[in-house]
């Protein structure tokens, strides 16, 4: 079984509360998953780590850990990430932490480590407890490699290679927890894919991932490192060997979010005679305009200074966070302005159908990734294939952008509805976006205002909310 992001737990009455939460624009009970990145500390020092610039030394109290455990549970917490901004298995309570998971009911969708303190204890915890996935971020292929991108003792990796046995081992012939093996690709390691696989596939994993090293904020990275485009065709032969090598097993999932690399990648499963695995399938009822975030309504990341993110994708040192759990508890956080203020803004996504063009002045919690279509792949990578949430989404969001975009209704209405009308004509859009125009269409807004209220007050003739 592997992890869902949660959403193999989700009951069908919370996928409702959901969908009616978004059409009503109010919060749901509580998040119904949580990443818990419950300390900062990390025991190996990554040398393309993102988290490097959010890291303190901090970790959440056990105490605090625990009453947050609790709260998150009575407001209906039904599974966790557990990562970080440092090593998750790293956190000094992390034993007690996973008793108090357990002893709530609250599921362990996928746990995300470097497998350096994964002991033979802790190994059991998971399998007894049916944790949905392990992934090992192995990441280097070697010993001499590890310590050049962990920048730790090569002796380390030994360690972790048989913590990935003991796990394997203790796990016998339950499915419970699915093992990936992470490794990162950078211009040093591409031409050793290979080994990649052949080391995965000798340790019994269940999938071997293979993933660029990416740019991360503030840009700490070397250059010289990161693949770039015109590094596809060198890459090639290796992409072709390894991809023939698992053409029957297929453990495999190879992804380079390197612009350009995809062609090269259908280029070689074209020669190859392997399709390209779509590990995330999409339900026919599934409309591209119902492709927004709704995480607000959904879920939330804690990290080791007790600070609440919307995702694992914007623990970035230059988002700000929505609040800290040290300061109010978590349905009060919930509750709150700044989820509010994200749920707002995740609904006009919504109602839009995703036809809205980024603007720092109008999205001050979401970024640009969150608003872009096809930037974000988190957002609803693990829900896409479920058909009768996205029927029922559709269907309720197609009743209400009927009566909150429109070109006859209140100025917001009319907004939505024109912002779209210009996303669909840009060169409409590039002739309003002059001066001249858009002080015609104030001109006219003002002008038109007092019969617009009149209308209104006198009629009921709705055309402004001015009144
Ligand atoms: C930040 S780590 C935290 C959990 C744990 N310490 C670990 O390394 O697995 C989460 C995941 O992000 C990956 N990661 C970190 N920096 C990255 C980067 N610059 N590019 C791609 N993946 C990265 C890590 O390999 C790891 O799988
Ligand atoms: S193990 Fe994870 S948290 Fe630690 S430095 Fe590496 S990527 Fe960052
Ligand atoms: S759209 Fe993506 S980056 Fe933005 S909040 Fe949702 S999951 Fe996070």
């Amino acid at each position: 079984m592997r992890g869902t992001h949660g959403w193999a737990e989700v009951s069908r009455e919370r996928k409702r509360e959901i969908i009616d939460a978004i059409v009503a624009n109010t919060p749901t009970t509580g998040p119904v998953h949580a990443e818990l990145d419950l300390t900062d500390r990390c025991n190996v020092a990554c040398y393309f780590c993102n988290q490097q610039d959010l890291r303190t030394k901090e970790q959440i109290p056990i105490q605090k850990t625990t009453e947050l455990i609790d709260e998150l549970a009575a407001t209906g917490l039904r599974s966790v990430r557990l990562s970080g901004g440092g090593d998750p298995l790293f956190h000094r309570e992390i034993n007690d932490v996973m008793a108090h998971l357990a002893k709530r009911g609250i599921v362990v969708d996928n746990l995300t480590t470097n497998g350096v303190a994964l002991n033979h204890d802790i190994a059991g915890y998971l399998v007894n407890n049916k944790a949905r996935e392990v992934i090992f971020s192995l990441n280097a292929v070697d010993a001499a490699d590890y310590a050049r991108m962990m920048k730790v003792k090569p002796a380390l990796f030994d360690k972790v290679i048989t913590a990935i046995k003991t796990l394997v081992e203790v796990r016998g012939d339950s499915i419970y927890p699915s093992i990936v093996l992470q490794f990162l690709l950078d211009r040093s390691n591409i031409t050793r894919i290979l080994e990649m696989y052949d080391l995965g596939s000798s340790l019994g994993v269940d999938r071997i991932a293979m993933n660029a090293v990416l740019e991360i904020p503030r840009e700490r990275i070397d250059r010289e490192l990161l693949l770039r485009p015109e590094d596809a065709d060198l890459t090639e032969p290796y992409v072709e060997q390894v991809l023939r090598k698992d053409a029957e097993a297929g453990l495999l999932q190879i992804d380079f979010a390197v612009y350009g690399w995809n062609k090269m990648m259908d280029r070689v499963r074209a020669r190859a005679g392997t399709v390209s695995t779509n590990m995330y399938p999409t339900a026919p009822s599934f409309r591209d305009r119902n492709d927004g975030c709704f995480f607000a309504w959904y879920t939330a990341a804690v990290t080791g200074n007790g600070d609440i993110r919307p995702c694992c994708l914007l623990l970035n040192p230059d988002v700000p966070p929505l609040g800290n759990v040290h300061e109010k508890s978590m349905s009060e956080h919930w509750r709150g302005p700044a989820f509010q203020k994200m749920r707002d803004e995740m609904r006009e996504v919504l109602l839009r159908g995703g036809k809205v063009e980024y603007d720092p002045k109008r999205f001050t919690i979401l970024k640009e990734v969150c608003v872009k279509p096809g930037l974000c792949w988190l957002k609803n990578m693990y829900f896409r294939v479920d058909e009768e949430f996205y029927a029922e989404l559709d269907a309720k969001l197609e009743k209400v952008r009927k009566k909150e975009v429109r070109w006859l209704g209140t100025p917001k209405q009319i907004k939505r509805r024109a912002d779209i009308y210009l996303y669909d004509h840009p060169k409409v859009k590039d002739l309003v976006s002059g001066d001249r125009l858009r002080r015609t269409y104030d001109w006219l807004r003002d002008s038109t205002r007092p019969l617009r209220v009149a209308l209104k007050r006198h009629l009921h003739i709705n055309l402004t909310d001015a009144a």
